[in-house]
Order: C-alpha cells, then structure tokens, then sequence
C-alpha cells in the first residue's frame, strides 16, 4: 500500500457502492438506507404518542448516546495533526547506521508518515490549555517496518523514577476525590515527600511550565531508550525535538490574562497555523551514550529525572518534521489514536529504566479499556504496512488480518496447512546480559537536587522571579508541614532558592502560628544537610 495513504481515507476503503436509492450527498442510516424525513419521529397522529419501531430515530439516538468513550486518565486534552518525518542520513557528523538500523533514519532525505498529538496532563478534555502543566509531545512513525510511537512531554525530566508511584502521583495532581477540585496542598503533600521531584517542580514552576502554544515548545523522550545497529550493538539514547519556531513561555499574569479570552488557544494556533500553510517544524536530535552504568556520572543513566550534560553528550541532529495537515476528525483521529512507549520498530530497544518498562505495559493496558480491544485495527492506529496476525475476535472486529493466499482455516502457528510463518531474521538481536537478585530498591545515584539547583542558578532573573512568585503563591495554602518540609528540599537544591521561598511564604497573610519560626527551623537545618546532599 502506498505509505501516504491518509489514514482517515482508509475508512472509506469499502464505501464504493452507493448505497441503493441513495445518490451523491443523500443522508443515509448506517444500513444505507436512505432518510426521507429527518425531521420528525413516527408517531400516531401529529401529537403522539411515538411508537417503538422508529428504526431510524432508534439507531439515531443510542449511537448519539454512546457517541464518548473514555477519556485518557492522564493526558486528556489534546490537538491533533499529520506531517511527515524527514531523515538527514547521520547523527551529527556520523553516519546514522553507526548506532541504529532502523530504516527511517538511513537515507537522507527519506520521509516517513507522522500523526502528533500534543495534550496538557491533569485536567479534562475541555480544560483551559493555559494551565501550569507538562504539555505531552506523542509522535506516531507509519515506518515501513510497522509503528514506532515516541511518546514525550515538552519537559525533559518527570517528577518520579519508579512507575509504582504513578498512580498516587496523579491522583494527588487531579482533583480532590471529594471537591472534585484541584488542590494544591494534596500536590505538594506528594510533591514534598518525593525529594526527586525537585528537578521537574523547579521547570514545573517556572515559566517552562506553561508554554505559550504547542508550535514553540520542545519535546522530549524523557525515558532512556537504545539504539541498536546492524551488529546488535546498543547505545543508551535519548530523543529531543527542537522547534524551528523557536520557545515561547508565559508568566502566570499573561496565561491568566489569556484564559480570561480564550481556552483553546494552543488548539486553535496550531489548526490555523497549519490552514495557512505556515507549518510547524521540529528537529530530532539525540543524545548517545555508551551502553553501562557510567559510574563515573554522579547521576544515573537510567534516571528519567536527570538531564545528560550537553557538553558530555551534544544533541545529534538526525532528522526534521514538519506538520501539514489538520485531522479530517477529532474523534475518529486525535480521540481514539492510542500511543505507546512499547511501539518500537528494528533497530530502537527499550532500557532498564524502570519508568519506561512501567509505561509499557499501562499504555495499551489502558487502551484495551479505553478504545477496545482491537483498537489497532482503527486506521489511525494501523500500521500503513501489511498486518498479518492470528489474533481473531474481540468487540468490533472489523477486518481479518489475513495475509495473502493464506488459509483462512488456520489462524495459529506453526502449521503445515498454509498458515503464517515467522519472519526471517535479517540482523542480530540486540542481547544485554542482566544478572542481580530480584530486590525492590531504588537507583543508588539518587542526586535529587543537584541538577535542580543547577537549572534554579541557570535561569534568566525574571524566569527565577517567576519560579518563587509561583511557588509561594501555590505553597501558601498548605499546611506549615508542607511548606517547612518543600523549603529543606528547594534550600538543599540551592541555598538561596529555599530562602527565598521561605522568605516570600513568611510574608504571607495570617501565617498559621509560629510557622515562620518553622520555616528559618527548616531553612537551618536544611544548611545544615548540605546543598545537593543525597536524601
Ligand atoms: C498518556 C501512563 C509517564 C507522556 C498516558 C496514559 C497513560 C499513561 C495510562 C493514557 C494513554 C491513553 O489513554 O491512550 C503513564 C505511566 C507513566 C507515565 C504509568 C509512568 C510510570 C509518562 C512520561 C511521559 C508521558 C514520563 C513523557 C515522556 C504521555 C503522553 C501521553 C500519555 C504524551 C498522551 C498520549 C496521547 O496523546 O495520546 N500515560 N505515563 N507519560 N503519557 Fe504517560
């Protein structure tokens, strides 16, 4: 099949026969029969009462009623958009084929299909999309070895490394169970008992936490992935996109100053940017790393809350995309298109990095659940290349994935009797040793503050003003347990960022009684702990 091919066109594959007695725009039912009246039930006489063979409202009104599917349980605003991906042929100076063999990178000038979907995290699907929020980045390849998904957020790090605290994570970050509120004092109750969350807070709460649109934001893998080559070799990698429309934040006065207009801002900038033809552009780069533990690092290669120091590790540029046309349908498109951190193709490997394998299996866990069970076979979801499976049944099966001149009896495998075989092998596997005791410990090298006070003394002064500003106003209704406990942890990132969150908290209205005594208690002791101290 032709890899351009539109997704959407697919859906229209088998819509060739008009239906009978219906002609060009003619409404039809969903059985091809035409609608003659569309405007009035069956009922007897004028007044009623209706009856209950109304086959045309009946079919009109449950499929109406079933019409939303679950919402994503993180991630569920998003804005949708296809392009395409452009290979350079090299990482940087060297050739690409040095440390992967995946086909999309090879040639230069090589395109491969895309579908974006850029997203906020918490709130629902109708939320304001100028809140204080990661902003997800999920690309979807269409390779011609099948699917790869790289799904990232715009910021570089996460708040946690281990996946077991994903689930309490974000019910701390959504709303109050009861209030159905956000509160930030159950966000920073989670926040100030996980000390490895100062690096991402510290981005969070900076203007870096609210970009100004999803055109003029980067994304990131985040995770450690690898890269393997024609020999099975790995390297540690990771992805980042930079945009060609440079980076754009805003201050918590001009996000607000927006919300009050308008609260689809970043949907509606990247549809009309792409109508008029102004089309978004990123490049892919990455960043290579043997593969090992590097004890030599003082952080963790495998930790998704440290950044890899540029100057060690340069961005390598290897490709560029660009976004040229809108979703033809929200639902059909950017509602039920199903990412995953498992949807690799040869020559891209997973790491040990324990976030990532916990991503793996809850994305298409939940998308069993959200979507269907054969949510694959929706053309967004489908891979542009033959699909051939034995997998059979499941609600809404709407196509068997038979091969070509295969036996349509046999859908198992090995058979004599004309069934599918295994494919080839073409190069090595990639094949880490791993030996250990099966233990439940966090990563030794836990450096939680070390990179965060970096990033605090890194930024510009008014992007540091805005850091405290958004912090203090967002801490000060929290109980002094919570604010003595987030000023230790900021003041052992840097001595003067947890004063001066101290500072601005004592400042507050009707401090609770001797909270400010507590806070120079925590600010002492936390001198006392040493900056950048291990917990
Ligand atoms: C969406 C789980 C960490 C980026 C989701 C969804 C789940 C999930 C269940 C909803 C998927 C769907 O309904 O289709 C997790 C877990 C994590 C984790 C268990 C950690 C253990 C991360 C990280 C990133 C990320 C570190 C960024 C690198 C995204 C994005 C989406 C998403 C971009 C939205 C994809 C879309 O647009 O459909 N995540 N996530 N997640 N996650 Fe994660």
């Amino acid at each position: 099949p032709d890899p351009e091919t539109l997704a959407t066109d697919r859906q229209h594959e088998n819509d060739s026969a008009e239906p009978s007695g219906a002609a060009g725009q003619t409404l039809t039912n969903r059985q091809g029969h035409p609608v003659h009246d569309n405007q009035n039930v069956r009922t007897v006489g004028s007044r009623g009462p209706t009856t209950l063979e109304n086959y045309h409202f009946l079919e009109k009104i449950t499929h109406f009623d079933r019409e939303r599917i679950p919402e994503r349980v993180v991630h569920a605003r998003g804005a949708g958009a296809h392009g395409y991906f452009e290979a350079y042929g090299k990482a940087g100076e060297e050739p690409v084929s040095k440390y992967t063999r995946a086909k999309l990178f090879q040639e230069p000038g090589k395109r491969t299909p895309v579908f974006v979907r850029f997203s906020t995290v918490i709130h629902g699907g109708h939320s304001p999309e100028t809140l204080r929020d990661p902003r997800g980045f999920a690309v979807k390849f269409y390779t011609e070895d099948g699917n790869w998904d790289l799904v990232g957020n715009n910021l570089k790090v996460f708040f946690i490394r281990d996946p077991l605290k994903f689930p309490d994570m974000v019910h701390a970050f959504k709303p109050d169970p009861v209030t159905n509120i956000q509160d930030m004092e159950r966000f920073f109750d989670f926040v100030c008992n996980s000390p490895e969350a100062m690096h991402m807070i510290t981005f969070l709460f900076s203007p870096w936490g609210i970009p100004a649109n999803y055109r003029q934001m980067q994304g990131s893998g985040v995770n450690t992935y690898k890269w393997v080559n024609q020999d099975g070799t790995g390297v540690l990698v990771k992805y980042h996109w930079e945009p060609r429309q440079g980076i754009k934040n805003l201050t918590q006065d001009e996000a607000d100053r927006i919300q009050g207009k308008d609260f689809n801002h970043a949907t509606l900038d990247l549809y009309r940017a792409i109508e008029r033809g102004d089309y978004p552009e990123w490049e892919l780069c990455v960043q290579i790393m043997s593969d090992g533990e590097h004890p030599e690092l003082d952080f963790d290669p495998l930790d998704p809350t440290k950044l890899w120091p540029e100057d060690q590790f340069p961005f390598l540029p290897v490709g560029r995309m660009v976004l040229d046309r809108n979703v033809t349908d929200y639902h059909a498109e950017t509602e039920q298109v199903a990412f995953g951190t498992g949807v690799l193709v040869d020559g891209l490997d997973f790491s040990d990095d324990k976030l990532l394998q916990g991503r793996t299996f809850s994305y298409s866990d939940t998308q069993r659940y959200r979507v269907g069970s054969n949510y694959l076979q929706v053309p967004i979801n489908a891979p542009k290349t033959r699909v051939a499976t034995n997998q059979r049944g499941g609600q809404m099966a709407y196509r068997v994935d038979l091969a070509p001149g295969q036996n349509p009896h046999v859908n198992y495998e090995p058979s004599l009797m004309g069934g599918l075989q295994e494919a080839p092998r073409t190069a090595p596997e990639h094949e880490p040793q791993v030996e250990g005791k099966l233990t439940r410990q966090p990563l030794e090298r836990q450096n939680n503050f070390g990179q965060a006070g970096e990033r605090y003394r890194m930024f510009e002064e008014w992007e540091r003003d805005e850091l405290i500003k958004n912090l203090v106003s967002n801490l000060k209704g929290c109980r002094p347990a919570i604010q003595e406990r987030m000023i230790s942890l900021l003041t052992q990132c840097d001595v003067d960022y947890g004063r001066r969150v101290a500072e601005g908290l004592s400042g507050t209205e009707a401090p609770g009684p001797g909270q400010s005594e507590k806070q120079e208690d925590a600010v002492e002791q936390a001198e006392r702990d040493g900056q950048g101290a291990q917990p």
